[in-house]
């Protein structure tokens, strides 16, 4: 799967950082796996607790430090450093710090890493996609941020569920905001070739009602929420979502993924970065479909740029 001399970094050594290298290592994803946190004593434990695996990873070896000289020679960067909401912190004021970061962080990563393509988790994530493209001078297919790619598979899950087949059988996808505005594109969604609406239980019944969607995709939408107020955050799914973009760039595998990367005159919306399906190659983004929405979901579509285009403006982006 790897290229013989790939090398991951991950930039935060957190609950989602170090979920992302986990997953990296147990997959193999890349030949080296750097970590990087301001925070000199966390990063050497993690990397150290990492690296005590090592006989049951498949050859992959993991360095990292609070110097910012292990990013050099990245392939792929994933950044998933930044603040966490403190309570009475309000969501502006965490994506007013996570813009800050990010706005310090990338000239000087791109720096140490000027190939590399880069993948933003980091929440807001695709507000800190369009700051991110703002202060360095790389093509916009090489930023993108993880986007609905966690969102898609907890769809997927749900629908999975209630029809009573595999995740991997599920064609169906949440696009827009990494965030409350994004919607399933349930027009086109499908269970093995047959559209959901059509789909029909062992005992004949169609689970798939309107009211059933509504309640999966709500679920879905909402699904980080629970997971946060039980454990404070959410980072195997991410670090296994994330896993699957760094392997589709490493392998140059053209793997269709909901990543988010800026839009172009994409349905007259230009400026915004939003989860769309992407072929992601080993330049990032190599394009981003133009994939069929009925009239609802068009709007749907519109309104998820302009909340993602008014959170920009609250940041003076
Ligand atoms: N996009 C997604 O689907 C998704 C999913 C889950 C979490 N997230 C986001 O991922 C981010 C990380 O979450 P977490 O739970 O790992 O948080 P965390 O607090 O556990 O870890 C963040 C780490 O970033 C480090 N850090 C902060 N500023 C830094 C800097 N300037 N340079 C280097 N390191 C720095 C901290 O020391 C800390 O170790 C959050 O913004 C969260 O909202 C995104």
């Amino acid at each position: 799967m790897e290229s013989q001399h790939s090398k991951l970094s991950v930039i935060g050594a957190g609950s989602v950082g170090t979920a992302v290298a986990y997953a990296s290592l147990i997959n193999g994803s890349a030949r080296n796996v750097a970590i990087y946190d301001l925070n000199t004593t966390k990063v050497e434990a993690e990397v150290l607790d990492l690296a005590h695996g090592s006989q049951f990873f498949s050859p992959s070896s993991v360095t990292g430090g609070s110097n910012l000289s292990v990013v050099e020679g990245s392939d792929v960067v994933v950044i998933t450093a930044g603040a966490r909401q403190k309570p009475g912190q309000t969501r502006l004021d965490l994506a007013e710090a996570n813009t800050a970061i990010m706005r310090d962080l990338m000239p000087k990563l791109v720096k140490r890493a000027p190939d590399a393509v880069y993948v933003i988790v980091t929440n807001p994530c695709d507000v800190l996609t369009v700051a991110a493209q703002q202060v360095v001078d790389l093509p916009p297919n090489r930023i993108l941020s993880s986007g609905t790619v966690l969102d898609t598979s907890r769809l997927r899950w749900k629908i999975a569920q209630l029809a009573g087949v595999s995740s991997s059988s599920v064609h169906a996808m949440i696009v827009g905001e990494h965030g409350d505005s994004e919607f399933a594109v349930w027009s086109t969604a499908k269970i093995g070739g047959v559209p959901i609406t059509d789909w029909t239980d062992v005992d004949g019944n169609q689970p798939f009602t309107p009211g059933a969607r509504e309640y999966l995709e709500s679920e879905t939408v909402h699904a980080a929420y629970k997971v946060i107020e039980g454990k404070g955050a959410t980072n195997y799914a991410i670090g296994v979502s994330c896993d699957r973009i760094v392997r589709a760039i490493l392998a140059d595998s053209h793997e269709v993924l909901p990543v988010s990367g800026i839009l172009n005159d994409y349905r007259g919306i230009s400026g915004v970065a939003m989860s769309v399906p992407c072929v992601v190659d080993k330049n990032g983004i190599q394009r981003q479909l133009d994939f069929s929405m009925d009239d609802s979901e068009l709007a749907k579509f519109h309104a998820s740029a302009e909340e993602l285009r008014a959170s920009a403006a609250s940041l003076g982006l």
